[in-house]
């Protein structure tokens, strides 16, 4: 079944109909789903929703928008999160410079301690990274070479995800596959091993066509299979079974 490695259920936007949505999961072919903290108050929402629903876990961390709002004090709350049984991950967390809310030095002190809480903690690591391709590298190779990571929303060259991939980490696809004028991002999934694809949606954001533009959800992730197996001369089906396979073994969430 379709396994969602990255959602934000707990956005507003899904207020009105969660429990309807999210009770719709099965019936829509979605097994699995890793709700991701971006903020303190989102990492709360995320645990309480993994706690609520039996196929939904929880990856915690604060988004670099956000570094600002990490202090010792804050730091230790995160820390203490990542003992809850239903948190798989901690994220995400890296780099923006293209919103640039936070000094770079801010981003990168609270990056780089994040990663060393994922080693203390033995967990995998989902990366944001959004014009801070260069940094965004140095950084995990000085300090998270040895961390199992998702680069969530690839959005760089062939050239690095090359280097990620000798890294042995992992890149995050969703709905920007289907876009006709995602032609870098295509060349990217067509490479890359599909061992090494996970299925995210980043709900509500990044709708895939059809359905570009409006409110995103794990039921649109079938779009995203069909276009990967295109790319890879895959049916859906085998894309949507390797896809799972890669995300339990990523996640370290048995069948
Ligand atoms: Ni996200």
């Amino acid at each position: 079944m379709i396994f969602d490695t990255h959602a934000h259920y707990d956005d507003k936007q899904f207020d009105k109909d969660r429990k309807a949505l999210l009770d719709s999961m099965k019936e829509g072919g979605v097994g699995t789903i890793v709700n991701s903290g971006a903020t303190l108050s989102s990492c709360k929402r995320s645990i309480e929703l993994a706690g609520q629903y039996p196929f939904m876990y929880a990856s915690v961390g604060i988004h670099p928008d956000e570094a600002g709002s990490l202090n010792e004090e804050t730091f230790a709350w995160l820390k203490d999160q990542l003992t809850n049984e239903k948190v798989v991950a901690v994220g995400e967390i890296g780099l923006d410079y293209y919103w640039d809310r936070e000094q770079h030095d801010t981003q990168k002190k609270w990056f780089i301690r994040q990663l060393g809480l994922a080693r203390d903690m033995q967990l995998p690591v989902v990366i944001h990274s959004r014009d801070a391709a260069e940094d965004t590298m140095a950084v995990l190779k000085e300090h998270a070479a040895d961390l199992k990571c998702d680069i969530h929303c690839y959005s760089y060259s062939l050239e690095m995800v090359r280097e990620y991939m000798k890294m042995g980490y992992y890149i995050g696809v969703g709905g920007v596959v289907t876009f006709s004028n995602a032609k870098k991002l295509k060349r990217v999934v067509a490479e890359v091993p599909v061992e090494r694809i996970l299925l995210e949606t980043d709900c509500p954001y990044l709708a895939p066509s059809p359905h570009r533009g409006k409110r995103n959800s794990s039921l649109n992730l079938k779009y995203v299979a069909e276009e990967i197996g295109q790319l890879k001369g895959m049916s859906c089906e085998e894309v949507i079974a390797q896809t799972e396979k890669n995300a339990r073994e990523f996640y370290g969430i048995a069948k």
